[in-house]
């Protein structure tokens, strides 16, 4: 299959092209910087889409990058590079001659309202309380294409886990250096998904003919997973102790309260429709997930 890929230069892209490229398919990426084996947004929206069977849209600004104030800039550059990138796909492909078989977007769990306690599937109510969650409706809604010519795929991940990038690069440092621990209280749910297990669903997704609509990216256990938890684990990975919570007030200040939101609390999520699909998880464990990512 012939598999377009937009911000497949990123860690969950970089991901996803690998384990494409070695079940034989053929992958083409779509960046803003134009490159070998790559085109650029701006050709996909001056000439149509490519030829391709599938497409994906992982493009997306890093909300969580410490080094950019959360001020109105950065807000519309978090919404315009996800929405006005899946636009310029859903468009293309509606638009196509020969339209793909399948069409998928990655969104996130931040569409379902956190609480410690409220379990969510796919079916839960979400989408219109707070920034992430009305970004996430606007993200989905901007997906949609008419007609049925082409199957449509929604991923809401949680947090990704990998070695390469995401939250497990992000804080290795610190807990390496014995300085990790829970955030605030620890006792948020923590919503993870391993890399592998998001890009096998997209891979899944992609291939299964029979697989529809809407699949969060978690992992089963991620349910009864708190932040807490994740700090444990990773320093039992890692032979650190993993005491040192960071304060809710250091969190807010690095991040600003709003975004906040991400790390201060979270949501519990079960990959319902990703299990009835018959998806098969290679990491449903916290444990088993980080010693493969840190050993
Ligand atoms: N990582 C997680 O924990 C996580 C959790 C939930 C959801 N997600 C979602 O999953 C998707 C992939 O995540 P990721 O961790 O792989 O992201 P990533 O590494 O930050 O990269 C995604 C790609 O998006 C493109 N991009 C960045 N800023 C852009 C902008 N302003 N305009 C257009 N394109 C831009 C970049 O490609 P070029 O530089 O080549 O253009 C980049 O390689 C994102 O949409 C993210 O929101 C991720």
């Amino acid at each position: 299959m012939r598999v377009l890929v937009g911000g497949g230069t990123g860690f969950v892209g970089r991901a996803l092209t690998q384990l494409l490229r070695s079940r034989g398919h053929d992958v083409t990426l779509i960046s803003r910087h134009p490159g070998k084996g790559r085109t650029t947004w701006d050709e996909v929206s001056r000439l149509g889409l490519p030829p391709c069977e599938g497409v994906v849209n992982l493009a997306g600004e890093n909300v969580l990058n410490p080094l950019r104030r959360w001020n109105e800039s950065f807000r519309q550059e978090v919404v315009a590079s996800r929405i006005e990138t899946t636009n310029t796909l859903a468009k293309a492909i509606a638009g196509a001659e020969r339209p793909p078989s399948a069409w998928i977007l990655v969104t996130g769990v931040g569409y379902y309202r956190p609480s410690p306690t409220t379990e969510y599937t796919e079916e839960s109510p979400g989408g219109d309380f707070d920034f992430f969650s009305r970004l996430v409706t606007r993200w989905e809604a901007a997906a949609k294409i008419p007609g049925d010519a082409t199957r449509q795929v929604v991923v809401r991940s949680g947090v990704v886990l990998g070695r390469e990038g995401g939250a497990v690069a992000q804080m290795l440092w610190p807990f390496r250096l014995g300085l990790g621990g829970p955030i605030a209280s620890g006792r948020q749910p923590f919503p993870w998904i391993h890399v592998a297990d998001l890009v096998g669903i997209l891979a899944h997704a992609l291939e299964r003919e029979d697989v529809r609509g809407i699949l969060n990216g978690v992992a089963p256990s991620a349910v009864t997973t708190t932040n807490g938890d994740f700090a444990r684990a990773m320093g039992s990975a890692l032979h650190r102790p993993a005491f040192l919570p960071l304060p809710s007030f250091a969190v807010s200040a690095i991040f600003g309260p709003e975004r906040s939101v991400m790390l201060l609390e979270g949501q519990r999520v079960v990959p319902k429709q990703t299990l009835e699909s018959n998806y098969r998880f290679a990491f449903p464990d916290l444990p088993s997930a980080l010693q493969n990512i840190l050993t």
